[in-house]
């Protein structure tokens, strides 16, 4: 069952890294964010944190940009990323 599980989580990391890697890269954050080193921006791991469960939040600083949540530098809006809001902030959230 030990081994069951590794494996499971193993896989799921394979499948899960490159996926959410492509979409941040496609649509223009990662030169400001990453999953868990600090650039910029805030980690997706601090963010996940700070916004557990709330998406909305998520997709509103995508809309209208974010300023003194994390620090002194502000996010400029995303507007190429609003289509895309829904599925960036599962992504984000989904960061462990
Ligand atoms: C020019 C650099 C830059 C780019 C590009 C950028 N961000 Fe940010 N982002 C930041 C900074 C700086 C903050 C912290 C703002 C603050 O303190 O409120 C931030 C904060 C955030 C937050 C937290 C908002 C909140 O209020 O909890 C999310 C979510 C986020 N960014 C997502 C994205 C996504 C998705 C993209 C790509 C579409 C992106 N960012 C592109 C710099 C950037």
């Amino acid at each position: 069952m030990k081994l069951f599980t590794a494996l499971l989580a193993a896989g799921f990391a394979v499948m899960a890294a490159p996926a959410s890697a492509d979409i941040f890269a496609d649509n223009g954050c990662i030169g400001c964010h990453d999953a868990d080193k600090k650039k910029m921006g805030p980690t997706w791991k601090e963010v996940a944190a700070k916004r557990a469960g709330n998406k909305a939040a998520i997709v509103a600083s995508l809309k209208d940009g974010s300023k003194g949540n994390y620090g002194k530098i502000p996010m400029p809006p995303q507007p190429k990323a609003v289509a895309n809001a829904d599925a960036l902030a599962a992504a984000i959230l989904g960061t462990k």
